[in-house]
């Protein structure tokens, strides 16, 4: 694993940070790694509201722009982004919150998640977080062992109305962070 300044890559992955120029492609990503995902896990009525909802571009800017740290992975070698991760301070002490974990599923299970939790990990340390805390759909059995092989631990339950007569119902995981 090598640490670069803007970001970190693998053998198989580089991941660098987002600009407002990549968010068309990561609204493309979004919306093909959430259908394959999250059919069948929750209607589809809930999906186009939350790809809507999350993804409206207006949105990632104005998050990239509060200080939202949205990055994007790579294939090594090629420049059209196959996953993407977001994270940012919570403003509760030391603990930073991951918002987004996602790979396309035609890149999944080769480490790309890793490379972007890996990211993830190091950019929220260096900035002096201690603790990185997510939530993770009760019934996204890929994520939820995705999370713990990366050595999160569940720490509550979270149900959520978001609106439109849809609730998000997520375990809550964390992880410590290294200080160095
Ligand atoms: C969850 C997700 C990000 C994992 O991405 P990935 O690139 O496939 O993950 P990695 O290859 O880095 O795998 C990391 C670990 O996750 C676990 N994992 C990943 N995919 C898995 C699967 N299909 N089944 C079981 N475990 C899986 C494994 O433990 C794996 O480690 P291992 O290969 O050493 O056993 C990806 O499946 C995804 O984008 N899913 C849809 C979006 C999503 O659910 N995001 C999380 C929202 S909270």
């Amino acid at each position: 694993m090598f640490a670069m300044n803007s970001g970190m890559s693998n053998d198989l992955f580089s991941v660098a940070p987002a600009t407002v120029a990549d968010i068309p492609a990561l609204c493309r990503l979004a919306e093909a790694t959430w259908w394959h995902c999250y059919r069948g896990m929750i209607s589809d009525e809930q999906i186009r509201f939350m790809l809507a909802w999350m993804y409206e571009p207006e949105r990632l800017r104005s998050e990239m722009a509060d200080g939202v740290d949205w990055l994007l992975l790579c294939r090594a070698g090629a420049t059209a982004p196959v996953g993407f991760a977001a994270w940012s301070g919570t403003g509760r002490g030391r603990e930073a919150r991951l918002h987004k974990l996602y790979v396309h599923p035609g890149h999944q299970r080769r480490g790309g998640a890793k490379a972007l939790l890996d990211s993830v990990y190091r950019r929220a340390a260096d900035a002096g977080y201690r603790r990185l805390s997510l939530t993770v759909n009760r019934h996204n059995r890929t994520a939820l062992q995705c999370y713990q092989r990366a050595g999160f631990h569940p720490c509550g339950t979270q149900v959520r109305d978001i609106g439109g007569g849809f609730v998000m119902d997520d375990y809550i995981l964390a992880r410590p962070l290294a200080a160095d």
